[in-house]
């Protein structure tokens, strides 16, 4: 049996008087590939902000590998093994794509200001074993050849396996990713489909991604989860969810059309 690594009990998010999520509860177990589905504004991206610590809960709490982590700060999150991509990536624009990699190894930085100040043998050794893993880290995405490229100058889908190689360089467990099909044509998310199963299985990970590309999340996904105004609809196969009829009323009736 594998082991739960993430567990939400009935979260719930409230801004003002708008509950963006309500009572979402669902359990994820190791190496699994889960989706979470739903028309815009159902509140997907916020269930991420709050298991990533970007929000902190009004109600309900979230456990990662049974330890409850809710209300704990983003950084302390990752470095206990879960990282995710944004809906709108966030990239630094004027760094290469190697530095935005390195950016994640930040946390596991082993020298310290003075070492760095002081350029001590240290301070090269551990910044040239990070270039290395860096490196090896692009070459995993295929974008070794552009390593010093500035981030803005890489196309769409380029950028995207910038942001998820930097969330593969804090070493995650969990990896969770926010519309990473966003802006690709289908050439692209079919790419993006193979290149997440890969990363998956030479990384060791567990996913839990967001998407509105259906043919992506049902091939993707051994189970998806579907939200819609804040609430869980519906959570099974691919195939029970694409002939429920709640999912078709509310989303995928829609998307079909
Ligand atoms: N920080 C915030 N303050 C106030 N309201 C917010 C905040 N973040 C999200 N909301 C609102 O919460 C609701 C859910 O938004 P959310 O971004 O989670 O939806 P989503 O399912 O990710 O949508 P999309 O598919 O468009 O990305 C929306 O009504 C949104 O306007
Ligand atoms: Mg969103």
């Amino acid at each position: 049996m594998s082991e739960v690594i993430l567990k939400c009990d009935r979260l719930t998010m409230r801004f003002g008087g708008l509950t963006a999520v309500r009572d979402f509860s669902i359990e994820i177990k190791e190496h699994m590939i889960f989706g979470l589905i739903g028309p815009n504004g159902a509140g997907k991206t916020t269930a991420f902000n709050m298991i990533t610590g970007n929000l902190k809960p009004t109600e309900g709490r979230i456990y990662f590998y049974g330890q409850d982590i809710t209300g704990l700060k983003p950084y302390k999150i990752v470095s206990l093994g879960m990282a995710r991509t944004f809906q709108n990536i966030r990239l630094f624009s004027n760094l290469s794509v190697l530095e935005n990699v390195l950016t994640g190894f930040h946390h596991k930085l082993k020298y310290n200001l003075i070492d760095a100040i002081l350029r001590t043998p240290r301070f090269y050794k551990y910044e040239n074993q990070m270039k290395e893993e860096g490196m090896a880290l692009l070459e995993s995405v295929r974008l070794a050849d552009k390593a010093n490229f500035r981030a803005s100058e890489l196309p769409y889908g380029e950028r995207r396996k910038v942001e998820i190689a930097r969330a593969l360089a804090t070493g995650p467990k969990l990896l969770l990713l926010d519309e990473p099909a966003a802006g690709m044509n289908p050439q692209e998310t079919l790419d993006l489909m193979y290149f997440i199963q890969e990363i998956k299985d030479k990384f060791n990970l567990t996913i839990f991604l967001i998407e509105h590309d259906m043919k992506f999340v049902m091939n993707l996904c051994e189970t998806i989860a579907v939200l819609d105004h804040g609430v869980k609809i519906a959570e099974g196969k691919p195939e029970e969810i694409r002939t429920n009829p709640d999912v078709i009323k509310a989303y995928l009736g829609d998307i079909n059309a």
